[in-house]
């Protein structure tokens, strides 16, 4: 990808030379802006041969210009072309190797230290993809017009960039394409510095994601200024002064105005193009995933008819990996969205997991035989991706349902095919989902929070310590599986989100004070019979207690703000089972 995106790069930049009706003649109007970079010059004095200047000095003939042999500027300009046409096979080979060597280093970084969804490499692509368009603007405003270089918006890029991942990032970005932009004008030293300036002072000033649009106006006005001013000591620098309102006299060909415009005008472009820049990069916006978590959703309401039990399970996990995803400063909003989306594959058949049986009701699964059951259980990550694609819901939420089971076995039917012989000879992949492992933190936590969520039902009584043993087994088993290997999730990450999650689920199912009527009812001959879903999910996690008699409640925990029901002694399992959501709802 490198290369490629190394050999258009190259192309922007020298694929004007190739191009006979651009080359500059004396006697006509020039087709292009022929630009000399800035730099020093030893110049002779008319009149006296023996005494020379040295100054740095930039030249610029506007396109249309008829080129005149008596002038300095204008054959300077001529030299400098014909120097460059046609570009010898050095020249074309060192910029190759250049911008190869900055998207390599750029696409190196990102995969080893990029956020989430920065590591992916179709995000990769389409952040070179607006680096090649940045390029391209950038090209044709030094080809076309005659103003001064640091007109070009090259911040806009490290502004989007802060708005979907961060300003470490863009941080990155800034740095690899102000030097892909220098090298259009031969790495022009003032204008490199310039970029640099504007693209840091841009990132840094861009420090509140949740108000993008004026936060980019301002960010793309400071960065100007700051570039502007940066000019100005450059040149006095160089030039040892610097005529600040002979500068500003010039109007439009002000270099210092140029600057400053500069900077204004990546703002105006960050904000005008910014839902296209975040398409490429593959973000979906607060606004978006705010509209998404609406109820109104026709896909929400269509999973909460079709498939009520799952809607809970969604909806419960929601709160729990959005806890987590803020724990770690991945993104909580796109996680939550992802919880709600995630299983809608199961409204094809709803009947084939246990949430949406009613108390009761006969499993499809009794008649099937364990493969065929496998099948209809897997069915729902493929048929989860194509009704959220059908529904044009953005690829990053798809994602959540082709990742949440990743590659996993679904145990409980392979286990049940290796107890009745196996007669068909099937191997273990015939029983493995077709998903894939998850590619980030967001949909790693919901493949974990998908199996905590379900065995958090089982703990009794709900302490800290107890969820936090229930959460490292499951974390374990995925770990084991090697199902967070592509993740990016650290050790540390870890940590912090099974210490989060056990702390959340305590808040979710803690203990209420019994109301009169309630302690009279649960006098110690009372039984309450548990809804059928938990209690297949006990039978899922204890075989020896898949027989056992209605359980009676007995706890003040089984009143709660979410009416979690109690299970005693003979019903709980002495181990939380790590196994998959769905893996178990097939159980029944
Ligand atoms: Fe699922
Ligand atoms: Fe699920």
């Amino acid at each position: 990808m490198s290369i490629v995106a190394g050999a258009l790069f190259t192309a922007v930049c020298v694929g004007d030379l190739y191009v006979g009706w651009l080359a500059p003649r004396f006697g006509v109007p020039t087709p292009v802006t022929l630009r000399v970079p800035y730099g020093p010059m030893v110049i002779r004095e008319r009149g006296d041969s023996s005494r020379i200047t040295y100054e740095h000095t930039r030249i610029v003939v506007p396109r249309g210009a008829v080129l005149r042999e008596s002038s300095d500027d204008h054959r300077t300009a001529f030299a400098f072309e014909s120097l460059r046409r046609p570009p010898s096979l050095g020249h074309l080979l060192s910029t190759f190797t250049i911008h190869v060597f900055v998207c390599l280093m750029l696409t190196a970084y990102l995969r080893r230290f990029g956020q989430s969804r920065a590591r992916l490499l179709r995000t990769q692509a389409g952040i070179l993809m607006l680096v090649f368009g940045s390029l391209v603007l950038a090209k044709g405003l030094l080809l076309f017009t005659a103003l001064p270089e640091f007109w070009v918006p090259m911040a806009a890029l490290p502004l989007w960039v802060a708005l979907v991942f961060d300003r470490r990032t863009a941080f990155l970005i800034e740095v690899a394409v102000a030097f892909v932009a220098a090298s259009l004008l031969r790495f022009d030293l003032l204008l490199l510095c310039v970029l640099l300036v504007r693209g840091i002072a841009a990132t840094l000033f861009f420090f509140n994601r949740r108000n993008p649009r004026q936060q980019m106006l301002m960010a793309g006005t400071l960065a100007g200024a700051a570039g502007a001013i940066g000019f100005i000591a450059l040149t006095t620098l160089f030039q040892g002064r610097f005529d600040l309102a002979g500068d500003l006299m010039k109007g439009a060909g002000s270099y210092v105005l140029a600057c400053l415009g500069g900077g204004l005008m990546a703002g105006v472009l960050a904000r005008m193009l910014r839902d296209p820049a975040e398409r490429l990069m593959g973000h979906v916006s607060r606004e978006k995933l705010l509209d998404l978590t609406d109820l109104e959703q026709p896909l929400l309401k269509k999973m909460a008819a079709e498939a009520p039990g799952s809607w809970e399970h969604a909806r419960a996990m929601a709160n729990l990996a959005e806890a987590s995803a803020a724990a770690i400063h991945a993104d909580a909003l796109l996680t939550r969205v992802g919880a709600y989306y995630h299983d809608l594959g199961k409204t094809v058949q709803p009947k084939y997991f246990i949430e949406n049986l009613g108390h009761g009701e006969r499993s499809p699964h009794e008649e099937l035989e364990p493969d065929i059951s496998a099948d209809a259980i897997m069915t729902h990550v493929v048929m989860g991706a194509k009704i959220l694609r059908d529904g044009k819901i953005p690829e990053p939420i798809v994602e959540f349902a082709y990742t949440h089971h990743g590659t996993q076995l679904v145990e409980y039917f392979w286990h049940k095919c290796r107890e009745q012989g196996n007669p068909k000879g099937l191997g273990e992949d015939h029983f493995r989902y077709p998903g894939m492992k998850p590619q980030t933190k967001e949909t790693a936590i919901l493949m974990l929070v998908d199996s905590i969520e379900a065995a958090s039902r089982t703990i009794m009584p709900p302490e800290q310590k107890k969820f936090e043993e229930m959460i490292q087994r499951v974390i374990f088993t995925k770990l084991s599986a090697g199902q967070l290997d592509e993740s990016g999730l650290t050790i540390e990450d870890l940590r912090v989100m099974t210490s989060r999650m056990a702390s959340t689920l305590v808040n979710m199912y803690h203990g209420r004070v019994k109301y009169p009527w309630q302690r009279e009812s649960l006098a110690p001959s009372t039984a309450t019979p548990l809804p059928s879903g938990v209690a297949a999910h006990a039978r899922g996690r204890d075989a020896s207690a898949s027989k056992s008699p209605v359980p009676s409640v007995k706890s003040d925990s089984s009143v709660s703000a979410s009416n979690r029901p109690t299970m005693p002694a003979a019903v709980q399992p002495s181990e939380p089972s790590a196994k998959d959501h769905d893996d178990l709802s097939g159980e029944k």
